[in-house]
């Protein structure tokens, strides 16, 4: 992997292309094209292992090592076979496959794991009289094989396990959002880590840690342990220990105020857990409070970003109208000059809110079809719009 020109292929959620591509951008990504849940760019190996370090709205990073044409399965497996498998990795690495497939002449992907699968160990076993052990859990080592007609593509893994596990986050609640998600909507929401920040509805805390830890500049995967490329033959500790500490050097102590309230203290209690866990106690205060009965006497400073993900009614039981329509009155009459997101699954909760969208971005949560909705609420927004 010594060619400055890898291709990488950076793998996200659907509908934040434009914002992966952006950061990948700014990390100094050449030739960044948006694909389809992904964005792909070229660069060396550092740039790989910083992608991992930094790119928040990234679930994998994949190093493409060939592409070709492919006719059946033994046609497959023999151009697997004669990669040179043994330049990557070691017969003591346990392996793991993920295979794509988008093709008229190829429909089983789990068949076409297990022939590339075949086709690596085989070769180890006659170059070495030994063979890799498969491990679906916890792999040393992932290949990425995806198939699109006829052409397949093969790619090693730099991440393995994928990159929303920070290893910040210890504890979640029942309706947990997925980190790189909730970074990406905060990306998409285009905070600056500037200004105050509140998710009155915070349940396991995801929105404010990734805020504070993007406010902080800091890489958002500092607590993670693992990445696959540790495991590659050429691995570069010296390298990747240098591009750690230069990334933690550009630490930002000066951060805006993040607070989170939720109505259930067993959540709470999990929140603070994960807020330690990321070293941002001291950033990001919470505190239980029903937000439908938000106190009179407290005032929210204008220019306050407000993000919240409420029950859609999946996994929390709620009585939506109800709840939405307390959301919309709370929102109207107590943060006035502030901006709300609110990001659901729930159509009929956002009819009830009684505001006027500003901005609506059509996402997914895993399956749901979901919205990012913005909110404007000046002054007067109750008279205007109750
Ligand atoms: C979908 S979860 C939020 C998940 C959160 N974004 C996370 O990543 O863990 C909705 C949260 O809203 C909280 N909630 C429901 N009704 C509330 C209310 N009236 N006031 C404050 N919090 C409320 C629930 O306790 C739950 O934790």
């Amino acid at each position: 992997m010594s060619d400055q020109n890898l291709s990488i292929l950076i793998k996200t959620h659907a509908g934040l292309e434009r914002v992966l591509a952006r950061e990948v951008r700014q990390l100094g990504g050449r030739e960044i094209k948006e694909v389809r849940r992904g964005v792909s760019c070229k660069g060396d190996l550092g740039f790989v292992y910083k992608c991992n370090l930094w790119l928040r709205t990234a679930i994998r990073v994949l190093v493409q090592l060939d592409s070709f044409q492919v006719r059946d399965e033994q046609n497959l497996y023999k151009r697997i076979k004669e990669m040179p498998w043994e330049n990557y990795f070691a017969v003591n690495n346990t392996l793991a496959i993920d295979a794509t497939v988008f093709s008229d002449r190829f429909r089983n992907s789990l068949f076409i794991a297990q022939k590339s699968k075949d086709a690596i160990v085989d070769r180890f076993r006659e170059r070495e009289g030994k063979r890799p052990s498969v491990e679906l859990r916890e792999p040393d080592i992932r290949i990425n094989v995806h198939i699109q007609k006829h052409i397949c593509t093969v790619s090693l893994d730099s991440s393995g396990d994928s990159l929303h596990k920070r290893g910040y986050r210890v504890e979640v609640d029942k309706a947990p959002l997925n980190e790189v998600l909730a970074a990406g909507i905060l990306a998409l929401m285009d905070w600056q880590g500037k200004g105050p920040l509140m998710d009155p509805m915070c349940g396991s805390g995801t929105f404010l840690t990734e805020a504070a830890l993007y406010a902080s500049n800091v890489p958002v995967n500092v607590f993670r342990k693992k990445y696959s490329f540790q495991h590659w033959l050429d691995f570069d500790q010296k390298l990747f220990d240098t591009i750690f500490e230069a990334a933690l050097a550009k630490e930002n102590a000066n951060l805006p105020e993040i607070r989170g309230f939720d109505i259930d203290l067993m959540v709470l209690a999990k929140s603070r857990r994960n807020i330690k866990n990321a070293l941002m106690e001291e950033v990001i205060k919470v505190q239980k409070r029903n937000f439908l009965n938000w106190p009179e006497e407290e005032t929210v400073t204008p220019g306050t970003t407000v993000v919240m993900n409420p029950p859609y009614d999946m996994k929390i039981e709620a009585d939506i109208p109800e709840l939405y329509k307390g959301i919309g009155d709370s929102l109207k009459r107590h943060f006035s000059g502030c901006t709300a997101w609110v990001f659901t699954a729930s159509a009929e909760g956002l009819k009830h809110l009684g505001l006027k969208p500003t901005k609506k971005i059509a996402l997914k949560n895993g399956k749901l079809d979901s919205w990012l909705v913005r909110y404007d609420l000046y002054e007067g927004s109750k008279k205007n719009q109750s």
